[in-house]
């Protein structure tokens, strides 16, 4: 698969470098925006080394490169972690830079755009432009705890969110032990 995998400038980098880690055999795109590189450094997210496990990489305002324009085909892209700004501007098709550019093309492409918006407690603004947003097509993936699976470490977590990404994707992956009923238990 050819995927776009966009970071934008809020905490949880790492789900990011760690998507990219699990697409290791699929044709990747890497956007960061100047913000995540910032937040990347906050948290202690080695981007460079990110950016190498990526096939193609580019900066936020390269609105010349290749995957700018919608003829340049691409099967899904993810916008992880999604800003409430970058959602924003995607939900009313707001295209200042290469990230929302290139997920204007996949909305109206009719491809799959994966967003995984952070932020808590979330504005009526947020709110509706996720509503907007996934009424274009997005698939809107917070990355919302779960127990049931019984997390450990902030690691179990992050794969956590990360499988849900791939599970969206539809790739398989073992990142977290999916729900079976254990039979007898209750
Ligand atoms: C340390 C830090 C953490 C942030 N975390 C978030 C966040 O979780 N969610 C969010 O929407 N914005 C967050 N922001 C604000 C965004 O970085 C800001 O809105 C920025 O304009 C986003 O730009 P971008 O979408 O182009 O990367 C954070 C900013 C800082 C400095």
């Amino acid at each position: 698969m050819k995927i776009i995998v966009a970071i934008t400038g809020t905490s949880g980098v790492i789900l990011a470098d760690r998507l990219l880690s699990s697409l290791n055999d699929h044709d990747t795109y890497l956007i960061v925006s100047d913000m995540a590189e910032r937040i990347a450094r906050y948290e202690g997210v080695d981007l460079d080394r990110t950016k190498k496990s990526a096939g193609h990489s580019y900066r936020e305002n390269e609105l010349d490169a290749d995957i700018a324009s919608s003829s340049h085909s691409i099967d899904a892209m993810v916008v992880i972690p999604c800003s409430m700004k970058t959602l924003s501007a995607i939900a009313n098709g707001f295209c200042n830079n290469l990230i929302t550019r290139a997920a204007e093309n996949i909305l109206k492409m009719g491809k799959k755009l994966i967003l995984v918006p952070r932020d808590t407690p979330l504005s009526l603004a947020s709110i509706e432009n996720m509503r907007k947003a996934k009424i274009s097509g997005a698939i809107i993936l917070p990355p919302n705890m779960a127990y049931y699976y019984g997390p450990r470490a902030l690691d179990d977590v992050t794969n956590f969110f990360v499988g849900k990404v791939l599970d969206a994707l539809g790739l398989e992956h073992n990142l977290y032990k999916k729900w079976k009923r254990a039979s007898g238990n209750f």
